[in-house]
């Protein structure tokens, strides 16, 4: 949600801060702001601004900040509180001592708030934030240092949160905490950082830590301090990060979306890389499940919210396939409400790109909770949701700063894949031939990737000027192509603004049909040939909607002449199994939807009401 970014050291704090923001947008863009403590001991200095960060570095130009080389900034995705530059962050304390930046949500502010309005506290915002701001800063005032007013107040906070802060009269250090939602800390030489993630500070140090539960930070220049909420020490975990500032640049592309399109063959090959032991075996680094363990599982559930959870409903077709156990697949946000069932012979599966999601959170601590072994699926290393499992498979694909989720997606399909086959390995559902055959075919991908970027780009964008009027989408696909249709679906809703509905081809004729009328653009993604079945109940749905005047833009295996009579326009893709056929079909749908959002004139990196990774239920 909100990005965070604090700074200690000898460089301009405003421009770290502001290169961090930049570099945070992603995560929200309702407002963003920046607090410094000016070099002369004049206090805190604060710009806000609602709206882009492009905004904040306006107003900066016409109120230039103090030099300053400790300072805190904010980008907002609003929760508590409308976009105004009244709810932007940083909020200060009652006479402007301290000042808080915050992401999450305090549950019981409503309470809080009250009880300072009881006091005579003014509450300039609809913040919860502002509460944080006004109770902090009264620690101070009876004395406590910031450390301890943080540990004191995050004590009282229910829900999820991160602060991080600054005191005018105490100039040297920032204080962070956390709970339920992400910050990290940059180690510098001379130098310290804190941010949402490590894109915040990557161009000054890949020396990171992550922090646990409940934690305080304390940095100043030369060091880092952790405590608990209750004030007793604590520690952080020191890591490496292994990728660089050019991972998170646009390197000459017009977005961070194409660019990460373009980066899926490799972030592909990257995701399987390293999974195969000297016999050929499978090995999965951090599975930390034993074989026993995994042999006494007899029921799979996947849990995952958007994108993620498409990821899950392709795992389920292969997981059901290669290893003959059942898999039921939910949303996060639905999961704990249903009373699931679960005991230790169900192993839960969590897929999140930002390993960050407080509904598939949620849902993983209730999983737990039922003594259920929970493994996850997850990009981004030291992030909650893989901390808070028994196991995981790292996607490896990089930074995804786009919001919109695509080599995130192909590189969790690669994980199911891998999951899959390591099942199977493990109970001896397939033989190993068979699953060496498989990830031969899904070594391949990179390539077949790579060609589909490049035979369908000039075809999606000559598309996108087409259909620049049309204002709903259809997506049709069966199988493991039905998932790619809903995923389809998803990218142009939230890049594009229309309306567009994925649907699994057979159900069509039992509702959505009606939808269908003269030039209605239906993309459809057809099975290989060799499901014979499947392949020819695709066409006949196909036919259907032909026939009542739809225009159909059928993604087909190439050599595959049946469709030409019932399409439109065919958009042809490399011969590939039909449980692999999603690393392929999906990616024209991701070009389209940023081709059509290009054309529309809409910001396709950061689209109206979103944020990249959703810490709030
Ligand atoms: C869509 C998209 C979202 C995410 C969803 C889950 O492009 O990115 O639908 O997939 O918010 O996020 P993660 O995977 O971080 O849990």
């Amino acid at each position: 949600m909100c990005g965070i970014v604090g700074y200690v050291g000898k460089r301009s704090a405003q421009d770290v801060v502001v290169e961090g923001l930049r570099r945070m947008e992603y995560r929200g863009y309702d407002s963003a702001g920046i607090a410094l403590l000016d070099a002369d001991n004049e206090g805190l200095a604060v710009r806000k601004k609602s709206g882009k960060l492009a905004n904040l570095e306006k107003l900066i130009a016409e109120e230039p900040l103090p030099d300053s080389t400790i300072g805190i900034g904010h980008t907002r995705w609003a929760t508590h509180g409308g976009p105004t530059d009244a709810n932007a962050h940083p909020h200060l304390g009652r006479a402007g001592r301290l000042a808080v930046v915050h992401n999450g949500i305090i549950e019981n502010f409503a309470e809080l708030r009250l009880e300072l309005e009881a006091a005579g506290h003014d509450l300039l915002s609809q913040t919860d934030t502002e509460v944080a701001a006004h109770l902090l800063e009264a620690e101070l005032d009876t004395g406590a240092d910031l450390t301890v007013a943080m540990q004191r107040v995050c004590q009282r906070l229910e829900g999820a949160f991160t602060f991080v802060a600054i005191d005018s009269e105490d100039p040297d250090r920032i204080v962070g905490a956390r709970r339920n939602s992400p910050l990290v800390v940059g180690i510098g030489e001379g130098e310290n950082f804190l941010g949402s993630d490590v894109a915040a500070f990557i161009e000054h140090t890949s020396e990171a830590m992550e922090l646990g539960q409940d934690q305080v930070v304390t940095i100043t220049r030369d060091g880092v301090s952790v405590s608990g909420f209750d004030g007793s020490p604590g520690q952080g975990q020191r890591y490496h990060v292994d990728w660089d500032l050019s991972a998170a640049q646009k390197d000459g592309y017009d977005w961070f979306m194409r660019k990460e399109i373009h980066e899926q063959p490799r972030a592909v090959a990257d995701a399987l890389l390293g999974r195969r032991d000297a016999d050929g075996q499978l090995q999965l680094d951090e599975m930390r499940l034993s074989d026993d363990e995994l042999r006494g599982i007899t029921k799979i559930i996947i849990i995952a919210a958007g994108t993620s959870f498409y990821a899950g409903l392709v795992a389920k077709y292969a997981i059901e396939h290669w290893c003959r156990i059942a898999v039921e697949v939910e949303l996060s946000s639905e999961f704990r409400y249903r009373d699931p069932i679960l005991d230790h012979s169900t192993l839960v599966v969590a897929i999140s790109q930002s390993g960050e999601t407080a509904d598939t959170l949620q849902a993983i601590r209730h999983a737990r909770t039922q003594r259920s072994k929970v493994l996850a699926i997850c990009n981004t290393n030291g992030s909650t949701i893989p901390r808070e499992s028994d196991a995981v498979i790292y996607t490896h694909a990089g930074p995804e700063i786009a919001v919109a989720s695509t080599k995130g997606f192909l590189t969790q399909l690669v994980a199911c894949y891998l999951l899959a086959l390591y099942l199977a390995q493990v109970k001896g559902t397939r033989y190993g031939d068979e699953i060496t055959t498989v990830v031969e075919q899904l070594e391949a991908a990179p390539d077949q990737i790579a060609a589909v970027l490049e035979s369908s780009a000039g075809t999606m964008k000559r598309l996108a000027g087409e259909y620049l009027e049309a204002q709903t989408f259809l997506f049709l696909g069966r199988h493991a192509g039905y998932p790619v249709a809903l995923e389809g679906a998803l990218k142009l809703k939230e890049l594009a603004y229309r309306h567009a509905e994925g649907f699994a081809a057979g159900e069509l004729k039992h509702g959505p049909i009606a939808l269908v009328a003269d030039g209605l653009p239906v993309f459809c993604v057809v099975p290989p040939e060799g499901r014979d079945f499947l392949h020819d109940k695709m066409v006949s749905g196909i036919q259907e909607v032909r026939a009542r005047g739809a225009h159909t833009i059928c993604l087909v295996e190439e050599g595959d002449e049946s469709i030409a009579p019932y399409a439109d326009e065919i958009v042809w893709l490399p011969k590939v199994p039909v449980l692999l056929q999603p690393l392929v079909a999906t990616v024209p749908l991701q070009l389209f939807a940023c081709e059509l959002a290009t054309a529309l004139g809409h910001d396709v990196d950061q689209p109206r009401n979103l944020a990249k990774s959703v810490t709030v239920e």
